[in-house]
């Protein structure tokens, strides 16, 4: 086991107490940051060295660092919430942990011991407490990345990396607060390809869904969800969410791991409350034209997505180019309501927490 120990070098001038308490009442999603970052270097002959939280500060590189050429880059998204007794916990810390290790690995970069990233965001968590927003639907998200250092052009692994985290006051990740979203189906983009890097967590993945994301804005519709790119078909993800569907026989889908879509840790903790409520959720794939017949004949009454930033959000209209049509009403289905409910509720410390999914820092 690695015993991290963070040397802490304190701001010089972090914002003022009521400048701050002014940033992080309606912060939106990504732009309010706190005053420090967590930081860890790898090299070939050190390994993981020089663990410490310092003012946050623009990162200082040679302009031919291979990650601003190969993108070797990976990052996670997580939250910090206050309990109603005034601590603070991570949600679920270990298994952003094991997927950042995991995308490490396919990106061919030096995987960082479980431990150390939970306690680089514990002790940042820590340092920032002051800058988790109060309000429902508030919370610290904390960005982990780790980009290629190394002043290389050649093509190959980098033989150093910056490890660090970035803290941000967040609260509705859709602008104007959306209560449903409306998506828009790539028929010529797709976002990952069997053997390449969908099921990872990096800066790529993200640059290539853009144009799609791109297109879906110019056709009026909030978000992007991609389809394999095999069949076109089979429908995969949203370009930042996993997605799930209601039936009205009760029982539920989402797409299966199959190695191109990125294993939310909001997935996972959306299927076990659902199990456990003995809600059967079908791991199946869905073609897009099972979607459209299943809307129109009423078999499908809710579809919602599910991620850290969006959290979960109900599905009101899909379009494309040749067809478009409402799902139920257009409204939050009340399975959608239910599960964001159940799901707040442990993260906000308001219910039992049985899978200990809240980690008290
Ligand atoms: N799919 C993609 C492509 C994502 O970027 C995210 C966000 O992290 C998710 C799904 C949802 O993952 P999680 O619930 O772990 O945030
Ligand atoms: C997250 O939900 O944490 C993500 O990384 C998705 C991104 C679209 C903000």
């Amino acid at each position: 086991m690695t015993q991290p120990s963070f040397a802490f070098e304190p701001h010089a001038t972090p914002v003022e107490a009521s400048e701050r308490a002014a940033r992080i009442v309606n912060p939106g999603f990504g732009r309010v940051f706190t005053d420090h970052m967590a930081t860890i270097r790898w090299s070939e002959d050190k390994g993981w060295h020089d663990a410490k939280i310092t003012a946050r500060a623009p990162i200082v590189m040679d302009p031919a660092a291979a990650v601003l050429h190969y993108a070797q880059e990976i990052f996670e998204g997580l939250k910090a919430y206050t309990l109603p007794d005034g601590g603070v916990a991570l949600f679920r810390a270990e298994q952003n942990a094991a997927r950042f290790r995991r995308s490490a690995k396919r990106l061919a970069m030096a995987e960082l011991p479980e431990d150390l990233f939970v306690a680089s965001c514990r002790e940042l968590t820590l340092a920032e407490r002051e800058w988790i927003p109060a309000g429902e639907g508030s919370a610290l998200y904390l960005r982990p990345f780790m980009i290629a250092s190394e002043t290389f052009l050649g093509v190959k692994p980098s033989a150093e990396y910056l490890y660090c985290v970035i803290a941000s006051a967040v609260g509705n990740y859709w602008p104007g607060g959306a209560k449903s979203v409306s998506l828009w189906v790539s028929k010529e983009f797709t976002r990952a390809a069997p053997g390449g890097t969908g099921d990872a967590k990096c800066g790529g993945n993200y640059a290539a869904s853009l144009l799609a994301q791109s297109e879906a804005i110019r056709q009026g519709c909030d978000q992007v969800v991609f389809l394999d790119a095999t069949e076109r078909r089979w429908v995969e993800e949203l370009g930042g969410m996993n997605i799930f569907f209601v039936f009205d026989d009760g029982t539920m889908l989402t797409p299966p791991l199959t190695g191109t879509i990125l294993p939310g840790i909001t997935r996972d903790s959306i299927l076990t409350l659902a199990r456990d409520q003995e809600i059967t959720v079908r791991e199946e794939r869905y073609s897009i034209e099972e979607w459209q017949a299943d809307a129109a004949s009423g078999r499908l009454v809710e579809a919602f997505a599910c991620g850290t930033a969006a959290v979960v959000t109900p599905i009101g209209k899909v379009s494309s180019a040749d067809f478009s049509f409402q799902i139920g009403d257009g409204q939050p289905g009340e399975r959608t309501q239910a599960l964001l409910k159940q799901l707040t509720d442990i993260q906000r410390g308001r219910s039992n927490d049985p899978h200990g999914w809240m980690q008290r820092i």
